[in-house]
């Protein structure tokens, strides 16, 4: 098959389209015939080598964790998918390589739901499965007022929405160019950055009763002062939190209660109108190197997403 992959550390110059080892499903997982992928943080910092999984990482890499496609392969064990169905999910990175190829195989996914466009899907995985895993560990429901820093990105995006549906009040922090679109997610939005607790004091919307720390912009601290104590505070990104007593969510693949189930939930959303993976630009595979340029620029507002249509060995 063919894949975007880097064969050296470096900027995004060093993607290129060419041929690699057709993978296949292990028991419980699927292989799909891609159709999108979607481009996260994780993939800028393993193609710069900032990974701390640098130096175990297998060179060439494919990048991209996040895929939609039409699955092709069925392992051992999996109920209920077959050969032909639309799917989203994520691949398992550190086992199985990423997804920017003809093929890859997924660690989890949904039915993909008409409503949901490719792009959206493929770039649906990590962040709903992360949202969900967060929103779960923090107990949002209904009649809470969340704040989320860093609500505009990827993840953000999908956690403004998950949470409204649930039944929370959220808050959420972006720069000022992105609060409309903020707004058009469900959210009441706020400047981040230094005096953020003051800022949301002044919105007079009442007291916050949870926080999520997208961003892990050194915010953690006026989230304690704002939620009253560091158990109603979760950081994606900070790892000073568990030294000020927040817990830090850490990721799908390392054993602890993760946000999978969050995958349907979402589909179910999308297919009654009330969810979307919000997609700032599309890219085909033979520009990916703009397509991970872009993903570090803001503002970013949701997702950038590779379409792999027109790949070289593509059909
Ligand atoms: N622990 C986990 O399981 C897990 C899973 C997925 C991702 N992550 C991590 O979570 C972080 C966010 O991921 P993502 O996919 O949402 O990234 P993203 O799409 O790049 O979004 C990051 C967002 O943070 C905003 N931001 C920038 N500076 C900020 C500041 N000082 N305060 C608050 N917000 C700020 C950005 O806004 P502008 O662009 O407008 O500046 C952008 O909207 C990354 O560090 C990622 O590695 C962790």
């Amino acid at each position: 098959m063919f894949a975007v992959q880097f064969d050296r550390f470096g900027g995004p110059e060093v993607l290129a389209i060419g041929p690699a080892a057709d993978p296949h499903p292990g028991p419980g997982e699927v292989r799909i015939n891609v159709r999108t992928v979607g481009v996260s943080p994780v993939d800028i910092a393993l193609r710069a080598g900032a990974s701390p999984s640098r130096d175990s990482l297998a060179l060439p890499h494919i990048p991209g964790v996040d895929a939609a496609g039409v699955i092709d392969e069925v392992g051992a064990g999996v109920d209920g998918f077959s050969a032909g169905d639309e799917v989203f999910g994520s691949v398992d990175v550190a086992r199985l390589g990423g997804a920017s190829a003809q093929f890859a195989v997924l660690a989890f996914w949904a039915a993909k739901p008409a409503s949901m466009s490719w792009e959206e899907a493929g770039a649906a995985g990590t962040s709903v499965e992360t949202a969900t895993r967060a929103l779960d560990l923090l107990g949002v429901g209904e009649g809470t007022t969340l704040l989320i820093d860093g609500a505009a990105g990827g993840v953000g995006s999908v956690a403004v929405q998950l949470a409204t549906a649930r039944g929370a009040r959220v808050i959420g922090t972006a720069r000022p160019e992105s609060h409309t679109f903020l707004a058009g997610l469900g959210a009441i939005p706020v400047a981040y950055g230094p005096g953020l607790a003051e800022r949301v004091r002044a919105l007079g919307a009442g007291p916050v009763g949870l926080a999520l720390d997208v961003a892990g912009a050194g915010a953690l601290e006026e989230l304690i002062a704002l939620t009253g104590g560091p158990a109603a505070v979760v950081t994606l990104a900070d790892f000073t939190g568990p030294g000020r007593g927040v817990r830090l969510s850490r990721g799908q693949y390392g054993g602890e209660p993760d946000g999978r189930h969050g995958l349907a939930a979402a589909a179910a959303l999308s297919s009654r109108g009330r969810f979307r993976v919000p997609v700032r630009e599309v890219f085909p595979a033979a520009r990916a190197a703009e397509a991970h340029a872009a993903a570090i620029r803001g503002p970013r507002q949701g997702k950038i997403v590779i379409d792999l249509a027109g790949m070289p060995g593509g059909d």
